[in-house]
């Protein structure tokens, strides 16, 4: 009988281009260091706290009862797709979508690394802001595409500078890829921001993959997507998701929008990688879009509570400030009079002080000097991380 080594020799070159997310290996620590005892106030991992809301739930466990338990079209469920594509358009206020043009996928997460796959070419240029949300750079790298990194500004409150954007153009720009509200930091692009970038990608022909899955989740001004700006519907990929809006990171559901003949591609992805999603899941999601939203209100205005707490305290801590974020559940705070290394700050927090958090440079080399925290904890866990940070921030070796 031959066995197989999984020597680290058998694996293909291009892994070694994939980058990781950290939230998760952090979350994996967190609970070997609470299977031994400890008390840990978790921070770190990006998912609403809140239950699934009860129509939804339910939705889901009538379709099993019912047996919708067996393969599903690759592409999505046809009353999904045409729910998300009624959806999408109304909630953004733009013309109809087909439902030819929505790919279904489990998480927004697989709709991103399939739509990456399915339009970028070795040497193609893929702009996006660092610090981000690290699947962009990662699929592109391991595709052998460049990701090109615009730097965000904490001065600029998180958004992107359009000089600095428009400067990092070239003939191979393919995608420019946007997330507003933004993870890691909260910020959010104003309208004139996406009017900039619409005109340049309407000069220079890329087109802009737009990741709006914090589009339910602002604290100020309405969503704006870039999908609005004239001539843009078209030019514009959307990938959005349930997670987040509807508390259903474990469900695993999210779609993608694009050009049909575009889809068919993406949806040739799913085929060779998932298949399909779990049509039952795929029914609690038709329950998200056309049910009561006061649940997905409700949350929001919880996040907006806790967001004020965490900043303002945050801000009373020496060496610490931090800007407001105007969307998604993530705080950003500036260490970088503490550290730079901020991952190793955030090792210490966890293992000295129980405090689970990411290092602001696991989204890329500009969140050097940063935390990233998630506000999606009670604020009870709020005050008790807040108190924390206070008694363990000076003691940090510096
Ligand atoms: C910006 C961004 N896009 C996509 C995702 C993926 O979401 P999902 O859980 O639906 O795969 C996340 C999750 O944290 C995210 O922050």
């Amino acid at each position: 009988m031959t066995t197989v080594a999984w020597h680290a020799d058998a694996l293909c070159a291009a892994v070694s281009r994939l980058g990781s997310e950290s939230a998760f290996e952090v979350l994996a620590r967190a609970r070997q260091l609470e299977a031994l005892g400890r008390h840990i106030v978790h921070m770190e991992i990006g998912e609403p706290d809140f239950d699934t809301p009860a129509h939804i739930k339910a939705a889901g466990i009538a379709a099993i009862e019912n047996n919708q338990t067996h393969y599903a079209p690759s592409a999505g469920i046809a009353d999904l797709r045409e729910t998300i594509a009624e959806y999408a358009a109304r909630f953004r206020g733009i013309a109809p979508y087909s439902r030819d043009s929505v790919v279904v996928s489990p998480g927004a997460k697989p709709a991103i690394w399939n739509t990456l796959s399915a339009l970028l070419d070795p040497g193609d240029e893929l702009i996006y802001a660092d610090p981000a949300y690290p699947a962009y750079a990662s699929a592109a790298s391991y595709l052998g595409a460049k990701p090109i990194a615009v730097q965000l500004h904490e001065a600029k409150n998180w958004r992107l500078d359009l000089d600095e954007l428009a400067a990092k153009i070239t003939p191979r720009t393919k995608l420019v890829v946007l997330n507003s509200p933004h993870n890691p930091t909260g910020g959010v692009l104003t309208t004139d921001d996406l009017q900039t970038i619409a005109d340049l990608s309407q000069r220079h022909g890329f087109l802009v993959l737009s990741d709006e899955i914090y589009s339910r989740n602002l604290y100020g001004q309405a969503f704006a997507s870039i999908s609005q700006r004239p001539g843009m519907q078209e030019r514009t990929i959307v990938i959005d998701g349930f997670s987040k809006a509807y508390a259903m990171t474990g469900w695993r559901l999210g779609y993608v929008i694009l050009p049909p003949t575009l889809a068919r591609t993406v949806t040739l992805f799913a085929n060779n990688t998932y298949s399909c999603v779990s049509p039952f899941v795929q029914e609690a999601g038709i329950a998200a879009l056309t049910g009561p939203d006061h649940d997905v209100i409700a949350m929001n205005e919880t996040f907006r509570t806790r967001r004020n707490a965490l900043i303002a305290g945050l801000n009373a801590i020496p060496n610490v400030s931090c800007t407001m974020p105007e969307g998604a559940f993530y705080a950003f705070p500036n260490v970088s009079k503490i550290t730079h290394d901020d991952k190793d700050l955030a090792r210490f927090l966890l293992e000295e002080a129980g405090v689970a958090t990411l290092g602001g440079s696991c989204f890329g080399a500009a969140g050097s000097g940063y935390l990233r925290l998630s506000y999606a904890a009670s604020i009870a866990d709020i005050e008790l991380m807040l108190s924390r940070l206070r008694e363990y921030l000076p003691k940090f070796p510096r």
